[in-house]
């Protein structure tokens, strides 16, 4: 997903072409906007977090893309590519080190494991299996 901050600071061309760059196929791709009841149930793993109220108000500010990637070990790579939560301890050239704002405004966000990504790709596409 590209992230509330990203979207509306127009980096969502760069960011897909660093995503491109790095071998990934685009399979699905959504522009949208979260309420924050969706919002809320995408991050629910995070419900008892003190960020949770801050994060949830975050991701429901503004549009968003979701987009299913495809690549050989896409979870590790993708999470190689976008660096550390906190950007300001994200590698040099990372896409959080480039286009991120701040640790909860930063700018992308990465499955963290294939069953995370199958449950997060049904979450915004239907017909799944068509992909
Ligand atoms: P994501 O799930 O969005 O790909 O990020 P992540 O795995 O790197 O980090 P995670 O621990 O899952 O946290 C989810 C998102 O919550 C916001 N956050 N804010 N204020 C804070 O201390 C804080 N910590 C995390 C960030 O937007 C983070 O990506
Ligand atoms: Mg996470």
């Amino acid at each position: 997903m590209i992230k509330p901050d990203a979207v509306g600071n127009n980096h969502i061309g760069p960011i897909l072409a660093k995503i491109n760059e790095a071998g990934f196929r685009i399979v699905a791709m959504k522009y949208t906007r979260l309420t924050p009841e969706l919002a809320g149930k995408f991050y629910e793993v995070h419900k008892e977090r003190g960020f949770y109220n801050d994060l949830v108000s975050y991701m429901s500010s503004g549009p968003i893309v979701a987009a299913v990637l495809e690549r050989e070990n896409a979870v590790e790579s993708f999470r190689k590519l976008i660096g550390a939560t906190d950007p300001a301890k994200a590698e040099p050239g990372t896409i959080r080190n480039l286009f991120a704002k701040s640790i909860e405004a930063n700018a992308v966000h990465g499955s963290d494991s294939d069953d995370n990504a199958a449950i997060e790709g049904n979450f915004f596409f239907s017909q799944m299996e068509r992909f």
